[in-house]
């Protein structure tokens, strides 16, 4: 596994290389002193100093610059303008890559345009020994994205394909995974036998932004649903790897996604936060999805009958991802606070903070056998650790794609949700700052309702 010598990013004056390409680029020339070329291309008929400018403000919107690794990250930038369906533009590529032979290529453009992009770099030479990073959603439902994974590996192998789903790269969901397979006591327990049912609730408290026409064409099923919640619940609920090689890993998760039933339109609900047809970018009448709830089964013995519900949603009250399982009740009356829901549970939140914490039933001081609901925190911190795409540009950069999604892994899981995109299901409004549609409660009625995640650290330091 070598390095790549060159990294390319096309879609450079996009939203995406704002908001993650240019910071994730300063943190990597400050923290690791990458020292290569580094190509931006677009349609845009910018000139390198209105790109250093972008880049500038881009990062000055999360720290203090340090002049000095700006001006390295600044010695590196070179724009290149052009069309994606002119050959000319991957020409001018080719020449500024200059002596670099392996290249990385970031398409950091809608997955419409991967295969123009993918082809117009093969007929230059630019994909010759080259990586190319895919961003999410990779593509539009199970049929596309077969049929653009087809076209992709006419141009790149698997081995040098980098689906991103920046969920892989979070330091909270990293420790779901080992908190899993570092401990022994979980094991016996984390089965159809002790859990009785699993929640995510992926939470944001904000709306679609100046993001209104790439989201109004996607919604919350394929923005968050079918990579992030998938992914995430795959790495809970599958087999412990067979062995350390992360290649296993993929194996593990893939296996566990392909035992994911279909999800059926009864079991799912969708909704809209009030006002978002009055957003900039989205189209008059849309009823695209602004919430996501759904119930679903994973067919397999460790898994069989344990409900899993998932909800994702924009302009819900706080900005919270997690995950809880509920263990069953004991099995025989021995104190009077029998009755108590949610006794047992295991609860992961992976963004923004990070919290491990289990929930159990404790006796209150005094004579009589009354109980009390406690909370062990495993852990509960703030992150300090890379940000997902800093971290995921430097593997994709070194060739390691352990925290990359696979081929196999993303089909099954749009195999998932395909039968509940688009307009399968009614969409209802919901008022902003709620918990979605009031109907998303039924989902969850024999499983005691759902669980709102607490004020985060953030909110409540
Ligand atoms: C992105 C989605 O993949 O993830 C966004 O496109 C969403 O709509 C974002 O807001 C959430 O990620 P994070 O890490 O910022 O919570």
């Amino acid at each position: 596994m070598t390095g790549s010598d060159a990294f390319v990013f096309f879609g450079a004056t996009g939203d995406l290389a704002y908001k993650q390409i240019f910071p994730a680029l300063y943190q990597l020339v400050r923290r690791d002193g990458i020292d290569l070329p580094i190509v931006a291309v677009a349609v845009d008929d910018w000139t390198v100093d209105q790109l250093v400018a972008r880049a500038r403000a881009s990062i000055a919107e999360h720290e203090t610059i340090d002049e000095d690794v700006f001006g390295r990250l600044a010695g590196l930038l070179a724009y290149v303008a052009g069309d994606y369906t002119d050959d000319e533009t991957f020409t001018k590529l080719r020449t500024t890559l200059g002596d670099a032979q392996a290249p990385l290529h970031y398409l950091a453009i809608p997955p419409s345009l991967f295969a123009t992009v993918a082809e117009g770099l093969d007929r230059s030479g630019c994909a010759k020994n080259a990586r190319v990073i895919c961003e999410k959603p990779f593509g539009h439902d199970a049929d596309s994205a077969r049929k653009l994974n087809e076209t992709l590996h006419e141009v790149f192998p698997e081995s040098r394909i980098f689906r991103i789903d920046h969920y892989l790269g979070k330091e909270p969901v990293q420790n779901v995974l080992f908190f899993r397979f570092g401990n022994t006591f979980l094991e016996p327990v984390w089965n159809r036998n002790y859990v009785a049912s699993i929640q995510i609730t992926m939470a944001e408290n904000f709306g679609v932004a100046d993001r209104g026409a790439f989201y109004d064409a996607v919604g919350a099923t394929r923005d968050v649903v079918q990579n992030h919640m998938l992914q995430l619940l795959a790495i809970l609920t599958m087999e412990p790897p067979s062995s350390e090689n992360p290649e296993a890993r993929r194996d593990a998760k893939t296996a566990l996604l392909k035992s994911i039933r279909p999800i059926s339109v009864n079991e799912t609900v969708r909704g809209q936060y009030d006002g978002y047809g009055d957003e900039p970018g989205v189209a008059t009448g849309s009823a695209r999805e602004t919430f996501t709830a759904v119930r679903l089964m994973i067919d397999n013995w460790r898994w069989a009958d344990v409900p899993i519900v998932i909800r994702a949603g924009k302009y819900l009250p706080r900005t919270v991802t997690e995950v809880v399982a509920q263990f069953k009740q004991p099995p025989q009356v021995v104190f009077a606070d029998h009755d108590i829901g949610g006794r047992n549970y295991l609860r992961f939140r992976v963004n923004p903070d990070q919290e491990i914490a289990i929930g159990a039933r404790s006796k209150v001081p005094g004579e009589a056998m009354v109980g009390q609901s406690v909370e062990l925190k495993v852990e509960s911190h703030h992150i300090d650790a890379k940000p997902p795409y800093e971290r995921l540009l430097g593997d994709a950069l070194a060739g390691d794609q352990s925290l990359f999604a696979r081929q196999d892994a993303v089909e099954a899981a749009w195999r998932i949700v395909d039968p509940i995109l688009d307009d399968t299901v009614p969409v209802r409004t919901y008022p902003r700052g709620s918990w979605g549609p009031p109907e998303s409660d039924g989902l969850v009625r024999d499983l005691g309702g759902w669980l709102d995640p607490a004020p985060t650290t953030e909110e409540n330091p």
